[in-house]
Order: C-alpha cells, then structure tokens, then sequence
C-alpha cells in the first residue's frame, strides 16, 4: 500500500497519510492480529445475517464467507502479510478480503463498525480464554484431590504466622487449594455468563438503521443475547476487567501454594519432593534442587495485577462511548491470559509430581506443641477448668516442657501433678497428633474422617 496515500479505509477526507510516528503509535495490528480467528468468525455470521436479512444479496455473501474462508486459512498458514499501513486486525481481514473477492468485500462493513467489532472479536476471545481457565482449573483441582486421598489422614503441622498452631492433616490442606481454586472457577463461570451478549450491531455507538437481525447473529457465535443499549456496548470493557479481577484472585492463589512449595521443598522442611521435571539445578552447587517453577508461579501475579490495574485505569474517566484509549486494552489481557494459562498448568505438573514426606511431615506436626490447644481442652473438659486458667495451666506445662527441652507427652505425670494437681494420667491420649486430628470433627474441620467424606463430594462434583 502507498503510505502517502490516505487510507483506502476512512481516507475519503484526508489529502494526505499519516505521519509514520502517527502510524506507529496508532496500529494496534502488532498484537490484535490474535484477534484474526474472532474476527473472521464474527464477520461470516453477519454476512450472512446481512443476506438473511435481504440488506446484501446472498451472492455477495457467498462470496464474502469463501474470501473470509481463505484470509483464515491464509493467516493459519503463516502467509498472510499484515501491514501497518491497514492499522488493525478488521482492515488488514477486509483489505484482504477485496484483494481475493473484488468489489463485494465493500459490502461487508454495512450495518456494523469497528467499534461494534473490535467490542465483539476480543469479547469472543476473552470468552475463549475463561473457558481455557476454567479447565485448567479442573485439572488443577482434581490433581490437588489425587494428593489429598493419597495422604488423607497423614498429620503434618498447620500453621498461623507460619508458627506450629495445630496438627492438621495433608489431605486437608490440600483440599483447601480445591476450595479456593473451585472459587476461582466460579469467578470465571460467572464473568463467562455475564459477558455472554453479543455486542454486533451496536454498530458506531447508535445503532443502524438497516433492518439487522441482532438475535441471529448472537446465536450464531454462541451468544445468549444480542447487548441492549449500543452506547454501552461499544464504551464498555467490563468483560476483560472481570476476567482480569477473576484471573488475579486465582494467580494470588497460585501464588500462595508456590510459595509453600518454596518453604517446603527446603532443606530446612523436607516436607516435599518436586520432581525432577519440575526443579532446576545450580551451576554451581550440585546439590541444590530450585523450585524454579514455584517461585516463577509466586512471582506471576505481579504482572497479571499489573494488567488489571493498567486497564482499569485505562478505562477510569473516559467518557462514553468509544475512546482510542481502549485500544490499550488488548496486551495486557493477552498478556494476563497466558500467563495465567501456562501458570495453571505449571501448577498442575507440579501437584501432580509432588511427592510428600509423611515421615517429616509427623516429625514436624509433633514437635513445637502443637498438641498444647488439646490439653487445654482436656482441662476444660475433664476437669472443668475455665478455659481461661486451662490456657494459663498449659502455658506453664509447655514452659516447664521447653526447660527441660522435651515436647509434651515427654513430660511425665508427677512435673504435670506439679503444675495442676487434678491431672490424671488419660492426659496422654489427647497429647499425640493422630488423636489430635482425630478429635477435629466439627464440621470443615481436619479429622481424616471429615477429609474423606470432602473428597468423595468433591470428585462427584469435578466427575
Ligand atoms: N484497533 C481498534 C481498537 O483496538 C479498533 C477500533 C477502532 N475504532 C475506531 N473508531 N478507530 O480499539
């Protein structure tokens, strides 16, 4: 194309081309040619709406959806040139689209404009990408399950300040990640709902006075319903931002198993083995095994919240109903996506490659006394102690237990007659971290039998 020509799409005013930083700063086809697929798929369903309708003749149609047919095929094939010159995915396809088929590629545009469908072709890709989220988060969920069966009533410590609190057990651990990512699937579910109508025909901002069918093309991509208000519908963004807000919440999540991996894969923890396929080694310290990947998924949600703050402030303040500034919508959400995408599967590898330490994971819930919360109850409970002067009793047991540098159950019946005269020797049932968890069965809490009644719902509802 001449790029001192005016251009061939909107030029019949202009005398002159933009100045190459004007058209540097304007082209958004280095990133929206992604939007290629939507965007051929959303110009053949209003097409042939068009022909339906009777506003073009379904000859033309017909020849537009073969056109369309090949730009796609070429685009697939890595043939197709994009040029600057043509600004953006939507006059780089029509460009094209006139090149194979002539004169009736003029016809395409009628009834619609590039607000209506830029608003449609990254509201279909976005669609897309909740759908690829949510089955991430499946999979995700369901090796989160395999791990939490396998080690349902093995006890390791739980933490508050990453200080020992309480034993807990593995599988319910891990059954709190099911929790918060099926959460996250939910968000993505209930963003995919509410974006589900189709913005085509919005047309500029006003509507078209050719006699569209709105409700057949949404149908034809899938859509619930046709948009209601075209002002709206070509101003607003609140799709993206919705999957963005629904895509940090879940990263925040990934971010937090990461980071246990991280503490538990440590030297210091043992806690658990990533696998080969999952760790790194060092240059220079052979025996070192980095969890690369953990630390990588713990760092992702910087850049996807940094997408969501970026357009969310894009958005703030413009007024309605199309501004250029939504054009800097497009790669932060690409960019969100992806990472979010491979960060799901990155974690679902990990999961299902990790191999946890029962042994260590015991050693460490019995040591620190964790079980010092179940004496106190027995206190409240057997001898009916306030639980108040139940705490301060088992304050100083675990006081007298760190001076002689021995855990609970090592102290015996006479130090702890010392400390309170009514302590009987049943004491030591409740002092061991299996009766501990045991003990746990109040409903959402730790006990294994708890945890196995949460796994057999869960895979009826994952299948
Ligand atoms: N490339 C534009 C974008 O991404 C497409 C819409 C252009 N509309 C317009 N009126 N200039 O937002």
């Amino acid at each position: 194309m001449d790029k001192t020509a005016a251009n061939q799409m909107w030029g019949g005013r202009f005398s002159a081309g933009p100045d190459a930083i004007m058209e540097a700063i304007n082209a958004s086809i280095g990133f929206d040619k992604r939007l290629a697929p939507q965007d051929i798929a959303g110009s053949r369903a209003h097409a042939a709406m068009l022909a339906a309708t009777g506003i073009i003749t379904s000859d033309d149609a017909s020849e537009i959806d073969r056109g369309l047919q090949q730009v796609l095929a070429e685009i697939a094939a890595g043939e197709f040139t994009f040029s600057t010159a043509l600004e953006d995915i939507h006059m780089n396809v029509e460009n094209r689209l006139r090149e194979i088929i002539g004169a009736p590629a003029g016809r395409l545009h009628t009834a619609r404009s590039r607000n209506d469908q830029v608003a449609l072709d990254f509201r279909l890709w976005v669609r897309e990408q909740c759908d690829a989220a949510i089955a991430g988060l499946d999979a995700l969920m369901r090796a989160f399950l395999v791990q939490a069966e396998a080690g349902a009533d093995w006890v390791m410590p739980g933490f508050t300040h990453l200080q020992t609190a309480q034993p807990v057990t593995w599988g319910h651990h891990m059954l709190a990640y099911v929790e918060m990512f099926a959460r996250d699937k939910s968000r993505f579910q209930d963003a995919r709902a509410r974006m589900n109508e189709c913005p085509l025909g919005a047309a500029a901002l006003a509507g078209t006075s050719f006699p569209i069918d709105r409700h057949m093309v949404a149908s034809a991509l899938g859509f619930d319903r046709p948009t209601a208000n075209s002002l709206d519908t070509t101003a607003d963004r609140d799709f993206a931002l919705e999957f963005l807000s629904a895509a940090s919440i879940c990263a925040m999540h990934l971010s937090r198993f990461a980071e246990e991996l991280v503490i538990w894969s440590s030297a210091q923890f043992r806690f658990v083995r990533m696998s080969d396929r999952f760790s790194t080694g060092s240059s220079i310290m052979p025996q070192k095994r980095n969890p690369d990947a953990a630390e990588l998924l713990r760092a992702k949600l910087g850049r996807i919240l940094g997408a969501t703050v970026a357009l969310f402030t894009v958005m703030k303040g413009l007024p309605l109903t199309y501004s250029k500034d939504m054009q800097e919508d497009k790669e932060q959400v690409f960019d969100a996506a992806d990472n979010l995408l491979l960060g799901l599967a990155a974690m679902e590898g990990m999961v299902s490659d990790l191999t946890a330490n029962r042994a260590a994971l015991e050693a460490a819930a019995s040591s620190g006394f964790s079980t010092a919360t179940d004496l106190a109850d027995w206190l409240v409970r057997e001898l009916n102690l306030p639980f108040r002067d139940a705490h301060h009793v088992t304050g100083s047991l675990v006081k007298l237990a760190e001076d002689k540098g021995c855990d609970l159950p090592d102290l015996s019946l006479t130090d702890m007659q010392n400390v309170h005269g009514e302590i009987t020797d049943a004491v030591y049932s409740v002092l061991g971290v299996q009766n501990s968890v045991a003990s746990r069965t109040s409903y959402g809490g730790t006990a294994p039998a708890n945890v196995r009644a949460q796994i057999a719902r869960w895979k009826e509802v994952l299948g």
